[in-house]
């Protein structure tokens, strides 16, 4: 019995999908650094947490269509020829604060790159195109779920009077820029004049210091901190345990930090691993968050250890990488697995099956570690080998670290 096919639409035809295609990879691709240079600077928790998500489902995005493009472009990944619209996404970083930031991406950009592809899919031949329309299907899927998110809490900020007078003023530039770029296809119609600067354009400097919102009343590693409770108190330690997750956003600012770095000069491939990597800590972190809830203590109220960062952000974007990896989660392994068999011996099925996730995520960390941390020294152009730099990093970690000034098992 044959099957009729549906219509073909082909309004798109395959040159005009190879150059929409590599728009939409483009507009992704190029918010990442974006996301990345402004998560560990974004104070309010809950938009930290969907930067870092958005980070790691843009990728998802900007991969399945670099997949796509590869078979019908090489190289698969090309800079637009259109000035318009890498005037736009150059502008995105210089947002004058997070709300406006995140006014730009969820409210302008990323609807009309959901309008784009919806459009987009309807429009090309269904047949003959259809690895893009499989690829735009799930793009579609993700980003309507992502901006929905974002605008639940956009939403309430708004009402809750949380917008500077720079959200309206950025969000209008945005729009401006966005029209003169003809939309995210680029066949809508564009301005005669091209948007002025905006006023309220600042410049972006990376953040040193990792940024919290008025909930966290605590900031630094004081009081319970600095004495952990010993590891056969077994409740204390179980609640210091998970107290100690709710601070691992600090890897997930350091990971941020070095993609935002290093995004020009390494391999593609390594973007997709420290997406993973970042968002990860932000689970880990929401982890701790869940644990505490269920135990009815408010995870806001715990130290949040910003020297951790402060410290690791003195040293180059590849140093830090490797105190994180090849300090912190490499060594964290045999605590990590006491942890596993005391929570089984109590019977505490919740602890111990955060713990187990945990430990395969930290597995990857590692292996990310060791993939990436050769590339990235020559990225940096860096002279010692791998070995002896990491043990030159490790003498630092040892000595400024693990001795107690800052604290251990946190990321
Ligand atoms: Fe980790
Ligand atoms: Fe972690």
């Amino acid at each position: 019995m044959s099957r009729a096919l549906p219509p073909s639409s082909g309004e798109i035809d395959i040159d005009e999908n190879r150059r929409l295609l590599n728009r939409y990879r483009y507009i992704a691709h190029e918010g990442l650094p974006v996301l990345a240079g402004w998560l560990p600077a974004t104070a309010r928790f809950e938009l930290k947490c969907e930067l870092g998500r958005a980070l790691w489902e843009d990728t998802q995005h900007v991969n399945a269509l670099y997949l796509r493009l590869r078979e019908i472009q090489s190289p698969a990944f090309q800079k637009p020829a259109d000035a318009a619209l890498v005037r736009l996404m150059q502008e995105l970083l210089h947002a004058p604060d997070e709300l406006a930031l995140a006014v730009a991406f969820w409210r302008v950009l990323k609807p009309a790159l959901h309008t784009a592809l919806v459009a987009h899919e309807g429009a090309t031949f269904p047949n003959s195109d259809l690895p893009s329309v499989y690829a735009l299907g799930h793009i579609v899927l993700d980003l309507s779920r992502q901006v929905a998110r974002v605008e639940t809490l956009l939403d309430a900020w708004e009402a809750e009077g949380r917008f500077s007078p720079a959200v309206a003023a950025w969000e209008s530039h945005v729009r401006a820029l966005l029209r003169d770029a003809g939309g995210v296809s680029g066949r809508e119609p564009r301005g005669t004049v091209p948007a002025p600067a905006a006023s309220v354009w600042r410049t972006f400097v990376p953040a040193v210091e990792a940024a919290r919102d008025e909930r966290f009343t605590d900031l630094g590693s004081v009081g319970r901190v600095a004495a952990p409770p010993p590891e056969d108190a077994y409740e204390e330690h179980t609640v210091f345990e998970f107290e100690r997750y709710s601070s691992e956003m600090l890897a997930a600012e350091t990971v941020a930090l070095v993609m935002f770095h290093h995004f020009e000069n390494m391999p593609w491939e390594f973007i997709v691993d420290a997406a993973r990597h970042l968002y990860d800590e932000v689970r880990h972190c929401l982890m701790g968050y869940e644990w505490m809830r269920r135990h009815g203590t408010d995870p806001f109220g715990t130290p949040q250890c910003l020297n951790i960062f402060k410290w690791r952000s003195q040293f180059r974007p590849v140093e830090q990488y490797c105190l994180l990896t090849m300090g912190n989660e490499v060594n964290a392994f045999p605590y990590r697995h006491r942890r596993v068999e005391e929570h089984r011996r109590a019977g505490n099925r919740l602890s111990e099956q955060f713990v187990r996730y945990d430990i395969a995520d930290e597995t990857q960390h590692v292996r990310f570690g060791n993939r990436w941390l050769p590339e990235l020294l020559k990225a940096a152009g860096e002279s010692r080998s791998p070995e002896q730099f990491t043990a030159d990093m490790m003498e630092i970690w040892h000595r400024e670290y693990k001795s107690g000034r800052l604290q251990l098992q946190v990321e």
